[in-house]
């Protein structure tokens, strides 16, 4: 049986991450803030899928945090085969309305948790010639869109390097890149997301089965919808002025919600 690591296991994508692992019969590591949380997530998961689920408080925008979730990718004893980089959030405002503490954050979650997890993995992955990393991007990394779009393009960049460095080793890298995913992410960042199309919106459990068939096809950057695909062909042909405005305004409403 292999085991998973998934961070921000409890809600969202992490959560939709965590059932799928569960049903094909992985065991599994579930990391968030919340314990109570993740001690239902785990009895749930044990209970209908009978896999061993291990919880792992940790705050990930604090080294303390960060540090439990490497030494426990890094024993040896009970090998992490799947680490899923998952948690993340959103901050409400342009850039110079996001205080510089919350900014800072940001980057320490999206950013420094993700070198680091991904690390303290890859090391022991390699040693034994086999495992996988998912870091969770998003299509923000494509368009400029403040420091969450820049994090999230230094997620992509990042990966794909390492992912080259790493070939042949065994080890896979992915950064998957979600549009729109009903999630708790927005109501937590206090978004409104009333000017977000409908079709926009992904289904987390459909997104999360493309992107493990596109970690099993050894894809290194996964945008795992059609419509998503077609849109970032668009991005691709479209000046980064234009962009900016457009991107810039969907999804982050501004003032009372
Ligand atoms: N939803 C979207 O539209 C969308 C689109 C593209 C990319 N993404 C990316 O997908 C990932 C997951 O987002 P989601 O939409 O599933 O969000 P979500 O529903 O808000 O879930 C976030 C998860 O991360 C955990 N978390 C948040 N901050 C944490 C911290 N400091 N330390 C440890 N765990 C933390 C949360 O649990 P606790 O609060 O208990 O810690 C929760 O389990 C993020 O990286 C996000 O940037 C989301």
């Amino acid at each position: 049986m292999t085991t998973a690591l998934i961070t921000g296991s409890t809600a969202g994508i992490g959560s939709a991450f965590a059932r799928r692992l569960a049903a094909q019969g992985h065991n599994l590591v579930l990391v968030a803030r919340d314990t109570e949380r993740l001690g239902e997530q785990a009895t749930e998961l044990h209970d209908r899928h009978g896999i061993e689920a291990e919880v792992l408080t940790a705050d990930l925008s604090t080294d303390k945090g960060i540090a439990a979730v490497e030494a426990r990718l890094g024993d040896r004893t009970h090998p992490v085969d799947l680490l899923v980089n998952n948690a993340g959030f959103g901050n409400k405002g342009r850039y110079l309305e996001v205080s510089m503490a919350d900014e800072l954050t940001m980057l320490k979650v999206h950013i420094e948790a993700v070198l680091r997890l991904t690390s303290a993995a890859a090391e022991s992955m390699r040693s034994r010639g086999r495992g996988g990393v998912v870091n969770v991007a998003s299509v923000a990394a494509f368009v400029p869109r403040g420091t969450y779009g820049a994090s999230k393009a230094w997620v992509v960049q990042f990966t794909q390097g390492a992912a080259k460095d790493l070939a042949g080793s065994g080890v896979r890298m992915m950064a998957l890149c979600p549009g729109f995913v009903r999630t708790e992410f927005h109501e937590r960042a206090g978004m409104g997301t009333d000017n977000i199309p409908g079709w926009m919106w992904l289904d987390a459990d459909k997104l999360v089965a493309a992107a493990l068939a596109d970690l099993a096809r050894g894809k290194t950057v996964s945008i795992p919808d059609p419509r998503y695909k077609a849109l970032m062909g668009v991005v691709k042909l479209t000046p980064r002025g234009l962009l900016g405005g457009v991107s810039s305004r969907t999804g982050r409403k501004y003032g009372p919600q």
